[in-house]
């Protein structure tokens, strides 16, 4: 048992509805020995192992797209997409077929993680089965959460890169037999990099394969007007049309960015069930444009929050709810805070199938995160306003999964750390 006294911000359980948030300005949160919270309720003068205040707990944060072997060239301003994706990250996605590349990023990207607040992820890994064994192995030893895959790369690709669809889906069976279910923490998913690199058949070979072994897929949709014109050409359909004609769109199916879809598309998405990863740090920074939150929000889509690291600038997730924030109101919608805070928490956990965790309540594990927040602000509104659009917050002093402590930023700063992945000494 481990138990607390902090205050405690949370989104509700079902959504934000009428009572979108639960706010206890002084709180006693007790974890048992399974990572479990069992009770989060005022605070009634009972002994404490901790008092975290005025810290406040929040469930800890969902990153619903992120490239691990991007870790190392965030901030490449070479946009657009496609002109990036050649001049900084083919390049460096083809240094991952080195097994000790692939490991050291692999550990820096997981410290990145754990130090944002992250708890869960869903991660893209380079083409190479060696780098996808790679960063699961340290998002295991990290205490993370996340769902993981190769990215399939058969047409159209650097050849350094470039790798046949049966070759991926073995790498991807591979994988699961070791890695999937893992300590009811890891998922092996299935991720098409984008239709630009992909073949028809090795569209329908993943979409396939997600289905027989239901496992998660992913990947890129609509990102940017160029993007959506070479697909126009080389299938001669729409976009989504192309995804869905692989068997690509159903209700275990996240697709990145969705900027330029037509109404009637939004219709199909909707109806298939699938999940938006919305990317707006990573769409402002390569002027991708900016997602139509309306056309979401009034379809009651499942949307999760993408740093998309490394076309997004930051790990993290409050600065990109932050710029969904800005993304909204320049497409005409207005978001709530507290819509904010559920996309980045509950919502991304429910839309990856991860009802047990996204929220402080009990019942469900302990993923949480202790964030600084100024003494004074002493209520909810004030709470999301230091959390979410703070751009100078401090790193979260400590983010738990599952009870267990994966970042502690006073003791990494105390054993001389710097940047999150400084090896302690
Ligand atoms: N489309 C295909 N690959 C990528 C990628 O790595 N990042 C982004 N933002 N879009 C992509
Ligand atoms: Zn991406």
């Amino acid at each position: 048992m481990q138990s607390f006294r902090a205050r405690v911000l949370t989104p509700d359980l079902d959504g934000p509805g009428s009572h979108p948030l639960r706010w206890i300005p002084d709180a006693h949160v007790v974890i048992d020995d399974a990572g479990r919270l069992v009770e989060v309720a005022p605070y009634t003068g009972q002994p404490v192992d901790e008092d975290l205040r005025p810290g406040v707990l929040l469930p800890g944060f969902v990153d619903g797209h992120v490239h691990y072997p991007q870790t190392r060239i965030v901030g490449s301003a070479s946009g657009p997409l496609l002109e990036w994706l050649q001049r900084s990250t083919f390049p460096e996605e083809s240094r991952f077929s080195d097994d000790t590349h692939a490991r050291e990023v692999a550990r820096i990207f997981c410290a990145a993680l754990a130090s944002a607040g992250t708890t869960l992820a869903f991660v893209y890994a380079s083409r190479h089965e060696t780098a996808a064994d790679a960063v699961l192995d340290a998002l295991d030893q990290a205490g993370l959460r996340a769902l993981v895959g190769p990215v399939w790369m058969d047409a159209r690709s650097p050849d350094a890169l470039t790798i046949s669809a049966e070759r991926s889906e073995e790498a991807v069976r591979r994988l699961a037999d070791r890695w999937h279910g893992h300590d009811d923490r890891l998922q092996v998913a299935v991720i098409p990099r984008f239709a630009v690199t992909s073949s028809e058949a090795g569209l329908r070979r993943a979409g396939d394969l997600s289905r027989e072994l239901g496992l998660w897929a992913t990947t890129h949709l609509a990102e940017n007007t160029a993007e959506c014109d070479t697909v126009a050409e080389l299938f001669g359909r729409r976009y989504l049309q192309v995804y869905e004609d692989a068997g690509l769109v159903h209700d275990r199916s996240v697709f990145a960015h969705c900027i330029h879809l037509t109404d009637a598309e939004w219709d199909r998405f909707a109806a298939a069930g699938a999940v938006v990863a919305h990317c707006p740090d990573s769409n402002a920074f390569l002027g991708s444009g900016n997602m139509p939150t309306g056309a979401v929000v009034s379809r009651d889509i499942p949307v999760i929050i993408g740093t998309d690291v490394a076309a997004g600038r930051s790990f993290r997730v409050p600065r990109i709810l932050s710029s969904a924030y800005d993304n909204a109101l320049a497409a005409g919608h207005e978001l709530t805070p507290a819509t904010l805070l559920w996309w980045g928490t509950r919502s991304g956990a429910l839309a990856l199938g991860h009802d047990h965790i996204g929220a402080v309540a009990p019942g469900l594990d302990a993923d949480l995160v202790l964030v600084d927040v100024p003494p004074w602000v002493d209520d909810a509104d004030g709470v999301l306003a230091w959390t979410l659009f703070y751009a100078d917050a401090p790193l979260p002093r400590r983010t738990w999964v599952r009870g267990r402590v994966i970042w502690d930023r006073d003791a990494h700063a105390a054993r001389g750390g710097v940047f999150p992945w400084d090896l302690p000494g």
